[in-house]
């Protein structure tokens, strides 16, 4: 019974495998890109767990908070090194809880740290290099629209806005991605997640539709940075200093809605509001008076500059996870008079309440070479 079983698995999943490994034997090996220094190897691996294990999980499995996809997939790391990582991880998708971690758009890193966290997850995830062309991938698009709508919108979302998948359609997505390597996220799925390879249900032709219509959405895909403005010393920390203290009924002890606090906003009551997402966000798009307190800063180190005795309500866009992460982190310290955004900011801003937007949005138009 035992030896029936395992050939009957033998059977079932022999044809799969084959069809995905000749597909993958069609592409031409690319050399591995530079080794780390010892210490560079170290400084990624700190960076990646105080930056990134929040979403992506400790282990790069991905999936933690907010759909944030692995980062240990090996057809992510033969198709995407360097830009389809560094991009991201730069600039971050705008409109999802990816923001930017480079220092010139207001994040923590530095070009080479960047650089060598994109290395170093290549190198943690032991994938070879494939070779994709550049060229545009042409297709039938109203036909891809059909098999969108067949085979993807259960995790992608209609809109291509993501449900428990990345959005697809999101103008970061295509700015930063080259057709091939879209193809080849389809083609080959991501291994370790529920991405499955299409290779093996859809023909070539089909995956070429789907990657037209895919691109078909972007529109006028860019890739932005905005003027820097400054950040708020402790004097400004509070929000209507001589208003009446805010105070909220707390759904299961530390949640407010978007209405309370917009109510509460709206009859100027005493309040200090703290953005605790990666500040590069904060830049973009922000709740008026919030402070930056990114959930990877030094938060013991800081939280003596918060006044002790007004509420402090912790806001982010995972839509709860880096918020809740830094009001325990308050209450360890013993500030108990604390709120978490329960619909964080993207949440807030669907249902219509307003954000200050940074001004002078530019182009970036840069080639990233290889560092
Ligand atoms: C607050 C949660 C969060 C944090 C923290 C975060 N990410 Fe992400 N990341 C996401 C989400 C969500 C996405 C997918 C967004 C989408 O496209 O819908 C993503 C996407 C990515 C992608 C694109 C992956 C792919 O499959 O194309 C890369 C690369 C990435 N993140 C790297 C990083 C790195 C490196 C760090 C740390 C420096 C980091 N992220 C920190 C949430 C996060
Ligand atoms: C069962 C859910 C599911 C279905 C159905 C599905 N996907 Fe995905 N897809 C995912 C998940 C989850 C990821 C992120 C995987 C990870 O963690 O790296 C993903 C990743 C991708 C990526 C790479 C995105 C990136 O940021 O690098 C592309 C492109 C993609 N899917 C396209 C498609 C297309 C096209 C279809 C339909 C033909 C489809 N997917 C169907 C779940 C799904």
């Amino acid at each position: 019974m035992k030896n029936y079983k395992w050939l009957f698995w033998l059977v079932m999943v022999t044809p799969g495998f084959a069809q995905a490994a000749l597909a993958k034997s069609q592409y031409e090996k690319q050399d591995p890109p530079r080794e780390l220094t010892e210490e560079q190897a170290k400084v990624a691996a700190n960076n990646y767990q105080k930056y990134c294990a929040l979403c992506h999980g400790d282990n790069r499995e991905g999936h933690k908070n907010d759909h944030a996809p692995s980062l240990r997939s090996k057809s992510l790391f033969e198709s995407g090194v360097p830009h389809s990582i560094l991009r991201p991880m730069s600039y971050g998708r705008h409109g999802t809880a990816m923001g930017g971690y480079l220092d010139e758009v207001g994040g923590p890193m530095t070009l080479d740290e960047t650089w060598d966290l994109t290395y170093w997850l290549f190198w943690q995830s032991g994938a070879q290099r494939v070779k994709l062309s550049e060229n545009p991938v042409h297709g039938d698009v109203p036909k891809g629209a059909k098999i969108y709508q067949q085979y993807c919108t259960t995790c992608h979302g209609e809109n291509g806005e993501g449900i428990t998948a990345p959005a697809l359609f999101n103008p970061s997505f295509l700015a930063h991605n080259k057709d091939e390597f879209i193809r080849y996220a389809i083609e080959q799925g991501r291994d370790g997640t529920p991405m499955l390879p299409f290779a093996e249900t859809l023909s070539e032709e089909d995956i070429d539709n789907v990657t037209a219509f895919i691109r078909s959405k972007a529109s006028a895909a860019k890739i932005t940075k905005v003027a820097l403005q400054a950040i708020p010393t402790p004097d400004q920390y509070v929000i209507n200093p001589e208003g009446e203290n805010a105070k909220f009924e707390l759904d299961q002890g530390k949640y407010v809605s978007s209405k309370d606090l917009h109510a509460a906003m709206q009859a100027n009551k005493r309040m200090v509001l703290i953005d605790t997402r990666v500040t590069s966000v904060w830049q973009r798009a922000h709740l008026a008076g919030s402070v930056p307190f990114p959930y990877y800063s030094d938060i013991e180190s800081r939280v003596g500059d918060m006044p002790k005795d007004v509420l402090i309500v912790g806001y982010c866009s995972c839509p709860r996870a880096a918020a809740e992460y830094v009001m325990e982190k308050f209450n360890d310290a013993g500030y108990n008079n604390t709120a978490v955004l329960y619909e964080g900011i993207f949440g807030w801003m669907n249902l219509g309440y307003p954000v200050v937007r940074a001004e002078g949005l530019e182009v970036i138009d840069e080639e990233l070479e290889g560092h």
